[in-house]
């Protein structure tokens, strides 16, 4: 992991033991990923609730999906297979949602607690195939210490 990227870890973790809400956790955490590079276009977190995904924080446009369904879009892909998923080019990919006409690449990463999906982080860039694995390795990091995080504060 680069230095930016390992900062930008080490910055979530710090900034995030200091709050004690959800909404709190996620609302620095949106804001911290969002400021770490200018072709993030959209950058906010869905939540699992039942079997639907339910908008949480974010930055960015205003966006019509406030409930995605887990057989819909890259958001639903990447929480049923429970795997992170990176589209390179979203106008070529059947699955896509559009929030914004000038996003053209997307990842998203899921809150994985074990087996079970808590929620995701997804972001938008409006630069084509925007993210990399790199990318890929810091926001799983991420999204594991959130959900160590989360639990925490549930205890
Ligand atoms: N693009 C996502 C929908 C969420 S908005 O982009 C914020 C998708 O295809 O699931």
């Amino acid at each position: 992991m680069d230095n930016k990227r390992q900062e930008l870890i080490d910055k979530v973790r710090r900034a995030i033991s200091e709050k004690n809400s959800e909404e709190d956790i996620l609302k620095i955490a949106t804001e911290l990923i969002d400021g770490y590079s200018e072709a993030f276009n959209w950058t906010g977190f869905y939540l699992m609730r039942g079997n639907m995904l339910e908008i949480g924080p974010y930055l960015g446009p205003v966006t019509e999906h406030m409930k995605i369904p887990l057989d819909s879009g890259i958001c639903g892909a990447a929480a049923s297979q429970k795997q992170t998923v990176i589209v390179d080019d979203v106008n070529t990919d059947p699955r896509f949602l559009a929030c914004s006409l000038t996003t053209r690449s997307e990842i998203v990463v899921p809150l994985m607690d074990g087996d079970i999906c808590l929620g995701e982080i997804d972001i938008d860039s409006d630069r084509p195939s925007n993210f990399t694995i790199e990318d890929k390795q810091m926001l799983e990091a991420i999204a594991a210490i959130i959900v160590d995080r989360l639990k925490d504060i549930k205890k």
